[in-house]
């Protein structure tokens, strides 16, 4: 995505309506589980809040380092998943606090520079990795089996034709740059120029959240906020497509005691538990004006809650 127009390298979404929903006290603590930019992380200080923001990327930790020594200590820059956020902030003394957001998926950072590997517009090295180690994109689709591969792009980029893609990556090998993997899709699945949307989308996607553990973060990111959030404290979630909100609203509608029927997977937690969650908003989602500010905020789903004084469901 290109810099937004103030030449930002990142436009933060839905930006107004997550501040109503974490409603920042001046001198509350506040959590930013996904810093990027700092988008958030701004306009909280400038609320008056103190902040510990969490980022995975090496480059988004770089980059903040100006807006830490800019903020007079109040904010804290920790490069670290947020799934580690509970540790993380109780080895700083820093539990409990008054709010956590999370802004899930890429920077646009990452889908600017072409040698993160994000992108299927640009070419680069075939990388993905936002924490910049681990297994790369390269390594997933040049050494997973077959089977294994049409079972990601099925499961995470809901990929209706995931086994024929991933017999011609199989066939293709070796796949070094992302402009290769895209052609490699693009031509298994007949693609052309005029189509509406690109079918490596999905493809992309797909690799990019199982590299990065991303549904199991997210996972692990919402029971740490339950953990770590005081009785009143606000929880606020922005999404970017529909396997991650459906998470964020089956985990809302259970933790606040409404979840019609109790959860099948899950019947010990309907029996045990009191509702950690209250006041559950209605999924929020750009207007036109923003969009049109904005074409990333077309995808975006927000959800808001507020903690309760009730023990957390998972220890
Ligand atoms: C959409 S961007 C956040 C943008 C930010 N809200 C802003 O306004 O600039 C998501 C960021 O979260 C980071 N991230 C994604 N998953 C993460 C995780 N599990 N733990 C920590 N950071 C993560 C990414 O590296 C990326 O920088």
């Amino acid at each position: 995505m290109s810099p937004g127009l103030d030449g930002a390298p990142h436009i933060p979404v839905l930006l107004d309506e997550v501040l109503e929903g974490l409603a920042v006290q001046p001198g509350s603590a506040q959590v930013d589980a996904t810093f990027g930019a700092g988008g958030y992380t701004r306009a909280i200080l400038a609320g008056g809040g103190r902040v510990f923001a969490f980022d995975r990327d090496p480059d988004a930790i770089a980059d903040g380092q100006a807006l830490v020594a800019a903020s007079d200590g109040a904010l804290t820059l920790i490069a670290a998943t947020f799934s580690a956020l509970e540790a993380e902030l109780d080895a700083r003394g820093a539990l409990p606090v008054d709010g956590v957001v999370m802004d899930i998926g890429v920077s646009s950072m990452m889908l600017d520079r072409p040698e993160r590997g994000f992108s299927f517009q640009q070419d680069g090295p075939l990388d993905m990795r936002m924490s910049q180690e681990g297994e790369s994109a390269a390594d997933f689709v040049n050494n997973a089996d077959e089977a294994h591969i049409a079972d990601v792009l099925h499961e995470y980029g809901e990929e209706p034709r995931a086994r024929r893609v991933a017999r011609a990556i199989v066939a293709a090998r070796p796949i070094t740059r992302t402009g290769e993997l895209a052609h490699v899709v693009r031509k298994a699945l007949g693609y052309k120029p005029h189509d509406k949307k690109d079918p490596a989308t999905r493809t992309f996607q797909a690799i990019r959240i199982h590299l990065n553990r991303e549904l199991g973060e997210l996972a692990d990111g919402l029971a740490a906020a339950e953990r770590v959030l005081k009785p009143g404290g606000r929880l606020a979630v922005v999404t970017f497509h529909s396997l991650e909100d459906r998470m964020v609203k089956r985990f809302l509608r259970e933790r606040s005691g409404s979840m019609p029927g109790g959860s099948r997977h899950l019947p010990e937690l309907k029996v045990n538990h009191k509702p950690s969650f209250e006041d559950v908003g209605r999924a929020v989602r750009a207007g036109e004006a923003e969009i049109a500010r904005n074409p990333r905020a077309r995808s975006a789903t927000l959800r808001t809650a507020r903690r309760t004084n009730a023990a957390a469901w998972t220890a």
